[in-house]
């Protein structure tokens, strides 16, 4: 009955995944989706003797980390000969012309600028992926790729028993730019390119992680003992009714004149995709002729890439200014004559740091080059140094803070410059506040940037902690804001005093400490005086949690003036402290028990889960025993400790009913916020980036 049940929804499900990610044409709702899943995952966890690789669960990605194993690839990666010049294309036809000597056919396709993959497909089943690695052995990026919507992991129809099909993974650009507004938000190291995002995502060892950056996947190339069709078209046809996402902008071309038009439509068209393009592939048709042409050490004779033209333009660097960030990062931006680039007036160029600027010789005055290329961000790729007749004076990196005058400092093994006077420098003040105050902080309305700036001058807020001390009479007094305003302000401050311990941590803005660090931190600490005497080694033992961060955490509360906010802080009446009644139920349901945690889970980690059980008075163990009390048991868990629980008679519990076992209320708050967390930019941070969009003048430190 279970088994039925489960198969139909694995079927329903992924039908669901190809109509919405193949074919981008959804018939459920997002919601009803989640739901079937969900169903899903509690019947597998019910069940795990019904465990398929293939189920539709399996994309949710799992926790564990491993290190990549590298494997041999079975066909070696060969790379294609690229072309920018239409005369190159030209040669490319009377070269193959020549050698077949008999009527051919090619195949126009876009080139998708992402990573490479090869799936290897056994039974209809998604065996492996690995990466190009250096061309002869890959890494194996399976458990990633598996999290990949468009990447079928059981075939339709009729397909070949074995064989390998490759293609591009992408990260979609509204994806891309959603990703780096948050990095920037964080004042994280931006990515350059959806290629790099994309090639880093897969890269991750945390494969939840990957599931929640949405990448997709486009295939181009089939290789097999047995293929359904001698034409390269043909197969690519095939591909897509088993399932794959094909491109529908493949051509076939019987002329040289053919090609061309698809060049030139595809040249203006790219740009309207939902994913990065640089250039054409041109393949001949036939397999067989494919064959006899056969390959260079490096690449096919049968193939050529023609690339777009990275748009570039020249134009005069002005002067160069720095702007600093709300952790006193600081970033180099060139100031440039206006200029046109992809459709658009670039004015500003980023210089991202000192080193960047030292490699470029950059002087004032100069003729430089900004491109464009598969990046947003516009960049200075070189100076003209024939037009450079009179030098200017040669660009140096401040060492001072233009903003407040400190010294600045760089931390070893960073790029980035920081002004390190966090505590007096007026746009970090401003900047913490605005965070401290944003949605996913401490969710105070009232305070948007122009207020803050207004009490940040009339000296009524100098740290994070004035805000509990406004008056409704002060607030009211100034300019642009009235009684009304004033009341709101007020009472959602005082409100804020509810806001949970762990969004509490979010907002005192420590460099490094996203949502999802803090939250980490909330929970293996479950104070603040826990965390602020926590030693380097005790940061470093959470999950997630880096030298980086511990460092950061360790001189955050190194600095006398934060300890002393924070007992301000606290003495108004903020949470400092994991909610009790959050995870600890009326008794002590779990008291006495000893817990295995096995799996990955949907909504909650691993650590958060081992501090449920450690704070209902259960004691988390490492390997099962005759002593273990049950084992909370997820997707994905240990066939070895599967069998030892079996033969021990020892049960399992799913998710669902270790926190039914708690405080069901509470929890299912936690778990909504849990899953709709992280992904966009508070509601000040999106204004601003907003506003700073529209206002074409106004430069909003890296997005242009
Ligand atoms: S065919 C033997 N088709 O470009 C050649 N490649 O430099 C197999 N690429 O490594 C590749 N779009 O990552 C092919 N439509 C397309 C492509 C494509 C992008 C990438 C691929 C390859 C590189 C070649």
């Amino acid at each position: 009955m279970s088994k039925e049940k489960i198969e139909k929804l694995r079927n329903e499900l992924e039908q669901h995944n190809y109509n919405y990610y193949v074919l981008s044409a959804p018939t459920i709702s997002d919601m009803e989706f989640d739901a079937k899943l969900k169903e899903l995952q509690s019947l597998e966890e019910a069940h795990p003797e019904f465990y398929d690789p293939a189920s539709p669960t399996q994309r949710v990605g799992s926790d564990i980390s491993d290190g990549f194993t590298q494997v041999a690839h079975v066909y070696p990666m060969l790379s294609l000969s690229n072309t920018y010049s239409e005369g190159e294309v030209t040669e490319f036809y009377e070269r193959v012309r020549k050698a077949l000597n008999e009527d051919f056919e090619l195949v126009c396709e876009l080139k998708y600028d992402g990573t490479s993959i090869s799936l290897t497909y056994e039974n209809g089943l998604l065996q492996r992926a690995i990466t190009r690695g250096d061309g002869e052995k890959g890494d194996d990026v399976t458990a990633n790729v598996k999290t990949i919507r468009s990447i079928p992991l059981r075939l339709r129809g009729q397909y070949p028993a074995l064989f390998e099909i490759r293609g591009e993974i992408l990260m979609p650009w509204a994806v891309f730019d959603e990703l780096n507004r948050e990095r920037e938000a964080q004042e994280e190291q931006l990515f350059a390119n959806p290629r790099n995002a994309a090639s880093g995502t897969l890269k991750l060892q945390n494969p939840s992680i990957v599931a929640s950056r949405k990448l997709d996947a486009y295939l181009y190339y089939i290789l097999g003992e047995k293929l359904p069709s001698n034409t390269h078209s043909g197969n690519l046809n095939a591909a897509r009714e088993w399932g794959f996402k094909v491109s529908g902008a493949t051509k076939v071309c019987k002329t040289l004149n053919e090609v061309f038009d698809f060049i030139n439509y595809w040249d203006v068209e790219r740009k309207n995709l939902p994913v990065a393009t640089d250039g054409i592939v041109i393949k001949v048709n036939s397999l067989n002729q494919q064959k006899n042409l056969g390959y260079t050490a490096k690449s096919p004779r049968w193939a050529i890439a023609y690339k777009f033209q990275a748009e570039k333009a020249l134009t005069r660097l002005n002067t160069v200014s720095y702007q600093v960030g709300r952790t006193g990062a600081v970033t180099p931006v060139a100031n440039l004559d206006p200029v046109q680039l992809s459709g658009t007036t670039v004015k500003r160029a980023s210089l991202h740091n000192a080193d960047i600027i030292e490699s470029l010789d950059l002087h004032i005055g100069d003729m430089v080059f900004v491109e464009k290329g598969g990046e947003i961000i516009p960049k200075i790729t070189a100076v003209d140094l024939s037009a450079r007749v009179l030098i200017g004076d040669k660009v140096k990196f401040i060492r001072n803070c233009p903003e407040c005058g400190a010294a600045l400092v760089r931390i070893e093994g960073e790029a980035a410059h920081y002004c390190p006077n966090d505590n007096a420098c007026p746009p970090q003040i401003k900047g913490k506040m605005e965070h401290f105050v944003s949605r996913k902080a401490m969710n105070i309305d009232g305070l948007g940037s122009e207020t803050i700036a207004l009490l940040f001058e009339n000296k009524l807020l100098q740290n994070i902690a004035d805000i509990y001390d406004l008056k409704v009479n002060d607030l009211a007094r100034l300019e642009r804001l009235g009684n009304k305003s004033a009341q709101n302000i007020k009472s959602s401050v005082e409100k804020s005093k509810e806001v949970p311990f762990e969004r509490v941590i979010f907002a005192l803005g420590i460099r490094f400490v996203g949502e999802t660090v803090a939250k980490k931190l909330a929970f293996a600490f479950k104070n603040i005086e826990a965390l602020e005497k926590a030693t380097f080694d005790e940061l470093v033992a959470v999950d997630e949690i880096g030298e980086r961060i511990a460092n950061s955490v360790q001189a955050y509360f190194a600095d006398e003036r934060h300890v002393e906010m924070l007992s301000r802080l606290k003495a108004y009446g903020l949470q400092m402290s994991v909610s009790e009644d959050k995870m600890k139920p009326a008794g002590n349901s779990l008291s006495g028990m000893s817990v295995v945690i096995s799996g990955t889970f949907l909504y909650h980690s691993r650590d958060e889960y081992k501090t449920m059980i450690e704070q209902n008075g259960g004691k988390n163990v490492g390997s099962v025993s005759a002593k273990t009390s049950f084992i909370l048991a997820g997707a994905n868990m240990g066939p070895e400790k599967l069998k030892k629980a079996e033969s021990l008679g020892v049960r399992l519990l799913n998710e669902e009913e270790l926190l039914a076992m708690l405080k069901p209320e509470e929890i299912k708050e936690s778990e909504v916020e849990n899953r709709t967390e992280g992904e966009t930019l508070s509601e000040g941070e999106e204004k601003k980036l907003k506003e700073s969009e529209q206002n074409s003048t106004g430069f909003t430190g890296t997005l242009f």
